[in-house]
C-alpha cells in the first residue's frame, strides 16, 4: 500500500490530548477495570423528545430531501431571531446577520481563514480549547496569547498588548462561559472588549458554546448585548450543549453583516449547509418549551456542588466554576498537572484532562467535566480519597 505524505498544514496540526487518552483508558478497560471518564465533553444525557419527534415529522417531508437552500432555511433564520430577541433582547437581520452551519467547530475553522491571510495575528485568552490551536495552524496564522489567571476572573487584560501587536491583530477570539477555566465574562469586560477592538479595528469572534450553563442562578451574558458589539464582532452559538444536539451538528454565528457574508461563502463552498430536517428540529428548540434547557443547567449546576462539596471534604481545594459543564481544578500542591492526571488515571482510575492540553498556561489545573451522573462523580471522589494521592509524597 502507498503512503502518500501529509501536507505542511495537515502535519502542522497538534495531536488531541483526548484521543491518547482514549487509547490509555482502552488499555485499562481491556484489562477489565473500570474507569470513571471525567475527561471527555460529550453531553450525556439525551435530546429532549419534542426536539427528536420534530426531527422525526421533518424527515418525512420530501422537501427535506434535496440541497438545503444557501446559506440556510428562512423558519431557522427566523426561529433564531425570536431567540435572541426573547433570551437577550438583541435585534437581528435574518438575510444579513445570520449563518448556519454543521457545529460551532465549523466557524473556529472557517472565521480566522475569513479573515486572516498567512502569517497575519490572532488573539485568545490562554488556556483555550485545544481546536483553537488547529484554527491558527489552518489559517497558517500567528498566534498572539493572552496568559489569564484565576485572580482576575479568567478574563484579559487588553492594557498589557502592546499597540503595535493590538494594530496588527486581524482576529479577537474569546470563549465565555469559558472551556476549560469555567469562567464567565462580566458586562464589564465585553464593554472593554468593544472598545479595544473598535480602537485597533480588530473583528471578535465570540464562541458561545456554553451559553446556557450559567450556575447559582446566574444567566451568561451574549456579547451581542454590549452597545457596539454588533458593529464588531459575531457570536457563535451551538445547539450541542443546550439541547444536548452534539450529534445533530447544528450551530449558527449572529452579528456583523461582513463577516456573516464571509462565513456564508466558505460554509457553501467547504461543506454546503446542515440536513433541512435538522435545521426545522432546530428551530423547534429555540422557539418551544425552554424548559429542557432550565432543567440541564440545574443538573449541571447540581453535579458541580456534589464534585466540588466532595473534592473539598476530602482536603483537595477546588473552586467552584460560574458556568459550562467543567471545573477547573489546581492540582495538589508538588505535583504537575500531568504527573497528577497519570496518577488519577492509575492510582484511582479517573481520567481527567491535564491543563497543558489547553496550553502551556493551562499547567497546574486539571479539567473535570461534569457530564456524568452524580453517582458516579460520588465514586470519582471515593476513589480519590482511597488513592491516598492528595499530599505529594517524593518517590
Ligand atoms: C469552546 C467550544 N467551542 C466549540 C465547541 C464545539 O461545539 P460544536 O458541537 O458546536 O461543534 C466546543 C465543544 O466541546 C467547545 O468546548
Amino acid at each position: 500500500m502507498v503512503v502518500f505524505e501529509e501536507s505542511r498544514r495537515l502535519k502542522s496540526l497538534p495531536r488531541k490530548y483526548m484521543s491518547k487518552q482514549a487509547e490509555a483508558i482502552a488499555t485499562y478497560e481491556k484489562q477489565g477495570i473500570d474507569i470513571i471518564n471525567l475527561g471527555r465533553g460529550n453531553p450525556d444525557l439525551p435530546t429532549p423528545q419534542h426536539i427528536v419527534d420534530r426531527l422525526k415529522e421533518a424527515v418525512d417531508m420530501q422537501s427535506n430531501h434535496g440541497y438545503p437552500p444557501y446559506n440556510g432555511k428562512k423558519s431557522l433564520k427566523q426561529a433564531i431571531v425570536a431567540f435572541y430577541k426573547r433570551e437577550y433582547g438583541v435585534d437581528l437581520d435574518p438575510d444579513t446577520e445570520i449563518a448556519i452551519f454543521n457545529g460551532s467547530i465549523i466557524a473556529v475553522a472557517a472565521l480566522p481563514q475569513c479573515l486572516l491571510n498567512p502569517g497575519d495575528t490572532i488573539m485568545f485568552p490562554e488556556p483555550a480549547f485545544p481546536m483553537y490551536y488547529s484554527a491558527v495552524k489552518l489559517a497558517e496564522a500567528h498566534l498572539y496569547g493572552l496568559p489569564v489567571k484565576e485572580e482576575d476572573g479568567f478574563l484579559p487584560d487588553y492594557n498589557a498588548i502592546p499597540t503595535q501587536i493590538a494594530n496588527r491583530t486581524k482576529l479577537l477570539l474569546l470563549n465565555y462561559p469559558n472551556n476549560p477555566t469555567g469562567a464567565v465574562a462580566t458586562s464589564h469586560f465585553f464593554a472593554e472588549t468593544v472598545q479595544f477592538a473598535t480602537k485597533h479595528n480588530i473583528p471578535v469572534f465570540h464562541d458561545m458554546a456554553y451559553g446556557s450553563i450559567g450556575f447559582d442562578g446566574n444567566k451568561p451574558l451574549s456579547f451581542l448585548q454590549t452597545k457596539g458589539a454588533k458593529e464588531i464582532g459575531v457570536e457563535v452559538y451551538t445547539m450541542s450543549k443546550a439541547y444536548n444536539m452534539a450529534g445533530w451538528r447544528v450551530a449558527f454565528a449572529v452579528g456583523n453583516p461582513s463577516i456573516i457574508a464571509g462565513v456564508n461563502r466558505f460554509v457553501e463552498h467547504a461543506y454546503g449547509n446542515v440536513f433541512g430536517a435538522v435545521q426545522d428540529a432546530a428551530a423547534a428548540a429555540l422557539t418551544t418549551d425552554q424548559d429542557c434547557v432550565r432543567q440541564l443547567t440545574v443538573i449541571y449546576n447540581q453535579r458541580r456542588d456534589t464534585l466540588v462539596n466532595g473534592l473539598n471534604k476530602i482536603g483537595w481545594h477546588v473552586r467552584p466554576s460560574a458556568g459550562t459543564f467543567f471545573v477547573w481544578a489546581k492540582v495538589p500542591e508538588g505535583y504537575s498537572s500531568e504527573q497528577f492526571s497519570a496518577l488519577l488515571l492509575d492510582k484511582a482510575h479517573v481520567a481527567v484532562i491535564p491543563g497543558e492540553a489547553f496550553g502551556e498556561h493551562g499547567a497546574g489545573y486539571v479539567r473535570i467535566s461534569l457530564v456524568s451522573s452524580e453517582e458516579r462523580l460520588l465514586e470519582a471522589v471515593q476513589r480519590i480519597k482511597d488513592a491516598n494521592i492528595l499530599k505529594y509524597q517524593k518517590v
